[in-house]
Parts: structure tokens; C-alpha cells; sequence
């Protein structure tokens, strides 16, 4: 079966994001959402894996061209941006082509940065392989790729026409990089539905056993949160801020640590569990609500806290948001779990007691 939760936009920008388990390789899945060129951007592990089923998916298309890019965060760069235009000029692609991003999020970003760009933009097709990639990087609209001086500094917003959310690919997704997605599952239940939270205490067995409809269940209540919420604030104006929750923290957490330690996902973890920590210092949310979030972040199989790592050095990292927002640091707070809202008055003694969480 498959299920569709739309990303409503104006114009044309808005798109489905198709769920179901074992989606790849239907011969009627992409056709709709493809011009008469394709050029299916992957990488060498994910393509040995799925590239044979998302060809077949694309019989119907005249031409269909094929760009592997290396593996991991260290391909998230100008080179390989550059790359993907040099195949799609060499390859003759014109306007109506479309791309087909076929991986995690460094591929999503990067073939997403490249869609937005050539010819002044071309259609885009996300197909998510990390569970990461399925509940956050793939719906949105969120293109990048990674300058020498910080990660995501060179980037455009630029809507799929579709996403192609198969959970089969999981199964072969290492155990490392599902628990960090599960992060940002988490995420979405603190940020806006208790009620999810609640499924995921519940379910969190199910999941970390890779339950096939308890994946559905959870990416499908992810995506239509993330929907949600892009629909309401596209270009990240305001309210899109709440999905940056637990963020700040983990971005400082990844580069106090030179982005080699943690995975993002398991900085986020750690950095939502300082989030709940601060909210409850600024009397927002109370301390069971704290214990509840702890607790499933350690039942995921995440670390709740970054022993290790240096407080200065996170508020040092954390001083450089401060200066992109001019002067003062805004921080997504929890109201109880369900719900969160923006601060920017977060006494710094305050700030320092969560991230050492009472150390
Ligand atoms: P990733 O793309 O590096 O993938 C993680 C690893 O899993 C890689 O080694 C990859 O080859 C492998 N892999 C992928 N799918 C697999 C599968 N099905 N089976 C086996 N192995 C598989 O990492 P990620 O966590 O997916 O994405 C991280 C990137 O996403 C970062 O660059 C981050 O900045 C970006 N991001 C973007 C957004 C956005 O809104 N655009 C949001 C969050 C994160
Ligand atoms: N990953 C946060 C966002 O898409 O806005």
C-alpha cells in the first residue's frame, strides 16, 4: 500500500511525499514525476544496494544517466556539486530534466543544490535511503553543500516534486546510523505531538527491531509534522525555528568536537536533552517531562549526554549563532512535551548549568 501526505506550498512548489515498504522498483512509481531526461545521483555503497530497483523504476524515460559520488559528510562540497553539473552538460541535459537523488541526506543536499542551480533550476526527485534522510532532509526544501569554513554555507531552498519514502531501504542501513536518525523521530514528538511521544515510549522496541509498520507509523507521523510546519513557514522566517530544537546544543556538541565523534543525530540527542534541561531551569517544563525525553533518548540506544565535552568550547561554538543572529542567541524551548517555543533570554550562567547538566 501506498500512503501520501502532501507538502502543501503555493504555486507549484507543492509535492507528495509517497510512503509504503518495498515501493522501489515499481515500474509506475517515478514516471509521473520525471521528464524526458533523468540523471540519478547516488553514492558508491547505496548504488550497489537500490540503484538496479530505481532503474527499473525508470524503463519509461528516454534517458537516464547516472553520477556516484563518494561517501560521507567529506562529499558534501563544491567539487562534487561541480561534478554532478559536469555530468549534466556533458550528458546534454536540458531543461526538463530531473534529478533523482538516491541516498542519505549528503546526497539529498548536494543533488538537491545542483537541481536548484542548473539552468537556473530543474525538477528534483528525492528517494531517502537513511532514516535520517526520510524524516528530516528529503521534505523541505533544503539544499546545500559544505565550505571550508562551516558545513551548510552554500545552499539554496529548492523543492522535489517528489519524495519516494520506501522504509525497505532500512533494512540495511547500519545500526549506528538508525539509532541517530531516531533522534530526530524523537524530535517531532517533543516539538509537537504528545500523543507521539507517548506511541514512541511505547513502540521504541519496535522500532529499534526495524518493525516494518511501526517505521511507517513513525516516518509517516514525522513527514506530516515536518509538512506541517514547512508548509506554514517555507523559507524559515519564524515558526520553521522549532525544528532546530535541541539543535544549537548539537551543532556546538559536533563542533566543540571537529565534527569527528559524534554523528549529527547523536549530537542532537545529547543537545535535546540540554534543551529539556534548560526548559526546565526556565521554569517552561517540568522535571518528569525532562526524565521522560532522557529516558528514550537511552532506551534508542543514544548517549543523553556529551561527558566529554568541553563547556567552553561548545559556548564558544555556540557564540558563533549569536553573531549570525545579531547579538543574541535564540533557543528552542520545551512548554511540555508537545509543544516549544523560541527564547532569546537565557541568562548565560543558566545556558552553562544545561549544557554541564548539572556536572
Ligand atoms: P549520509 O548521507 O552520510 O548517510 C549515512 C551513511 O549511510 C553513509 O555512509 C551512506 O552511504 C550510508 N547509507 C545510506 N543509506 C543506506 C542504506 N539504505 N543502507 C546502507 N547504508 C546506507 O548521512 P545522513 O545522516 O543521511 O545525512 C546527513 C546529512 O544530512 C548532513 O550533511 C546534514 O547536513 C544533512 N541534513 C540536511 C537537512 C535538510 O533539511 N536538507 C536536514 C538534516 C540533515
Ligand atoms: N532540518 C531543519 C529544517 O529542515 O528546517
Amino acid at each position: 500500500m501506498i500512503e501520501r501526505i502532501d507538502v502543501t506550498l503555493p504555486g507549484e512548489r507543492g509535492y507528495p511525499i509517497l510512503l509504503g515498504n518495498g515501493l522501489l522498483g515499481s515500474p509506475d512509481l517515478l514516471e509521473p514525476y520525471i521528464g524526458n531526461q533523468a540523471l540519478v545521483v547516488t553514492n558508491v555503497a547505496v548504488a550497489v544496494l537500490y540503484l538496479p530497483q530505481v532503474r527499473r523504476s525508470l524503463v519509461g524515460v528516454e534517458q537516464v544517466d547516472v553520477v556516484e559520488i563518494g561517501d560521507g559528510e567529506t562529499s558534501k562540497t563544491l567539487d562534487t556539486y561541480a561534478a554532478i553539473l559536469d555530468a549534466l552538460i556533458d550528458k546534454r541535459h536540458n531543461r526538463s530534466t530531473t534529478v533523482v537523488a538516491l541516498g542519505g541526506g549528503v546526497v539529498g543536499d548536494v543533488a538537491g543544490f545542483a537541481a536548484a542551480t542548473y539552468q537556473r533550476g530543474v525538477g528534483l526527485v528525492q528517494i531517502p535511503t537513511t532514516l535520517l534522510a526520510l524524516v528530516d532532509s528529503s521534505v523541505g526544501g533544503k539544499t546545500a553543500v559544505n565550505h571550508p569554513s562551516g558545513k551548510n554555507l552554500i545552499g539554496a531552498f529548492h523543492q522535489p516534486q517528489a519524495v519516494i519514502a520506501d522504509v525497505g531501504v532500512l533494512a540495511t542501513l547500519p545500526e549506528r546510523e538508525f539509532r541517530a536518525g531516531l533522534a530526530e523521530v524523537i524530535k517531532y514528538g517533543i516539538i509537537a505531538d504528545a500523543a507521539f511521544f507517548g506511541w514512541l515510549e511505547s513502540h521504541i522496541d519496535d522500532l529499534l527491531s526495524r518493525d516494518p509498520a511501526s517505521l511507517v507509523h513513525a516516518i509517516r507521523r514525522s513527514c506530516e509534522i515536518k509538512a506541517e510546519v514547512v508548509a506554514d513557514d517555507e523559507r524559515e522566517q519564524d515558526r520553521r525555528m522549532i525544528l532546530n530544537f535541541g539543535h544549537t546544543f548539537g551543532h556546538a556538541i559536533e563542533a566543540a568536537t571537529a565534527y569527528e565523534r559524534f554523528l549529527h543525530g547523536e549530537a542532537v540527542a545529547a543537545g535535546m536533552v540540554m534543551a529539556m534541561d534548560l526548559s526546565v531551569r526556565l521554569g517552561r517544563s517540568n522535571d518528569q517531562d525532562a526524565k521522560r525525553v532522557r529516558r528514550l533518548i537511552e532506551r534508542s540506544g543514544l548517549r543523553a549526554e556529551a561527558l566529554d565535552v568541553d563547556v567552553e568550547a561548545m559556548l564558544d561554538a555556540m557564540s558563533m549563532d549569536k553573531k549570525v543572529m545579531q547579538g543574541r542567541l535564540r533557543l528552542i524551548v520545551c512548554d511540555g512535551i508537545g509543544a516549544v517555543s523560541a527564547t532569546s533570554d537565557v541568562p548565560e550562567q543558566t545556558l552553562r548549568r544545561a549544557i554541564a547538566l548539572g556536572r
